[in-house]
């Protein structure tokens, strides 16, 4: 369930008419709301209620402060992915100790700066890491909390750009390995083992491979207990999908997520962290357009916004599927024709939909992308020198600007001439 809904024949964001944001603003523009992003944390939060447990917000899917902010006051940890991530969440104001930090590559230069600003756990995913880990902490004369992220080979039957727990895919430690990598682990200075990290993969929409991949973490925790290591803390990644299609079959609740991780993993005795970013910001946000021009075509139409690939890149990297609306609500009953909808960008990659099924559009006319709330804004680009898109934050009956469009001159202020021209 979101916030955003037609009211007296207008799309809104909770209480904000959206040709509200878009008079001030301007389109294209990002728009998103508190109480969508709200409900959606506090709907993982009490699937986990019976278990010591911490939802840790996947800063990627959505990095503006403002967002970061309103799930911090909540009481969300953040899973960071880069030095930039960390300081995100610490500026939005998430404490060290709630911040646990993931990926391949992370750099000596962001393990320092996260030991020195504290850290829940770093979850490492390599053995060089995990040296370089150990040395920088010890360095410090720090002790670095740690988990091994292991690869539980799980197809996690999403798009094969996004999946991550198959012994094919560059993520983790393979788990006929973890008992020897942790072997390492618990005689390297500077480290303090502590868990098991494992994320198979996003747009989950099944818990089939959720319930694998965890059953093969129980039986590891009770492997390494059995070995030695005290492992008290399990962080068990993201995944898990939404409803990218009103029309379809919608994907399980979070609830039903988290009464599969209480029935695989509940009676270890661990602290459990979950990483959710998609459910979280996915369908908290709108991207609304404005229709440039329709364009008859031979044998299709077009019907080209100014929103482009740049903006919003989901459609032409992953396939994916976004719904359009119209924020003027269209009569019941309004004849519907295909039309494929474009963007201003000069590449046919600049393509979101195809032959979709839309109401007429007249030039300047509002549409929204739906469930663009997560791996929207955080990939947009300024590709064919078009400035970052904008966001705003709504709450309730007021907005707010949380990241203003940049200027020409603040573009062009960006590069910098060499002295020889
Ligand atoms: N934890 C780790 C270690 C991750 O790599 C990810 C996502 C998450 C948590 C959050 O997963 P979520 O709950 O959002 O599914 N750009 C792609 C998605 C990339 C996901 C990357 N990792 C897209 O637009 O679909």
């Amino acid at each position: 369930m979101d916030h955003f809904l037609y009211r007296d024949g207008v799309l809104h964001a909770e209480d904000v008419a959206l040709p509200a944001i878009a008079a001030a603003v301007g389109t294209p523009v990002y728009v998103y709301s508190t109480a969508t992003l709200a409900r959606h944390y506090r709907l993982f939060d009490e699937a986990l209620a019976p278990l010591p447990h911490l939802v840790c917000y996947s800063v990627k899917s959505n990095g503006n402060l403002a967002v970061i902010a309103t799930l911090a006051r909540l009481g969300a940890g953040a899973d960071v992915v880069s030095g930039g991530e960390y300081r995100k969440a610490r500026a939005a104001g998430i404490p060290g100790e709630r911040i646990v930090f993931s990926g391949v590559g992370k750099t000596r230069t962001e393990m320092r700066a996260a030991l020195e600003g504290g850290i829940r756990q770093f979850n490492v995913e390599s053995e060089p890491e995990l040296l370089a880990l150990s040395e920088v902490a010890a360095g410090i004369g720090a002790t670095a909390p740690v988990a091994l992220r292991v690869n539980p080979d799980v197809d996690a039957g999403t798009h094969d750009k996004i999946a991550t727990g198959r012994k094919t895919d560059k993520f983790g430690i393979p788990l006929a390995r973890a008992s020897e990598v942790y072997r390492l682990a618990a005689r390297l200075p500077g480290l303090r083992v502590e868990g098991i990290d494992v994320h198979i993969g996003s747009q989950l929409t099944d818990l089939a491979p959720f319930e694998a991949a965890y059953l093969r973490v129980a039986d590891l925790t009770r492997q390494l207990r059995a070995e030695g290591h005290p492992i008290t803390r399990l962080d068990l990644g993201g995944g898990l999908g939404i409803p990218y299609t009103r029309s379809n079959e919608p994907p399980p609740l979070p609830a039903d997520y988290g009464a599969l991780i209480r029935r695989t993993v509940g009676d270890l005795g661990c602290e459990v962290v979950i990483e959710p970013g998609r459910l979280i910001a996915g369908n908290a946000g709108v991207l609304l357009a404005s229709v440039i021009w329709v364009k008859r075509g031979e044998g299709r139409d077009f019907v080209i916004l100014d929103a482009g690939m740049n903006d919003l890149i989901r459609p032409a990297m992953y396939g994916a599927h976004h719904d359009i609306v119209p924020v003027a609500e269209p009569a019941a009953g309004a004849a519907l024709a295909p039309f494929d909808v474009v963007g201003p960008v000069c590449e046919t990659a600049d393509t979101f939909a195809r032959a979709r099924m839309l109401p007429p559009l007249a030039e300047g006319a509002l549409v929204a992308f739906r469930s663009a709330g997560a791996y929207g804004a955080v990939m947009a680009s300024e590709y064919n020198a078009r400035p970052l898109v904008p966001e705003v934050l709504v709450e309730r009956d007021h907005f707010a600007v949380i990241r203003a469009r940049p200027t020409f001159d603040e573009l062009l202020a960006r590069d910098t001439m060499p002295p020889w021209l």
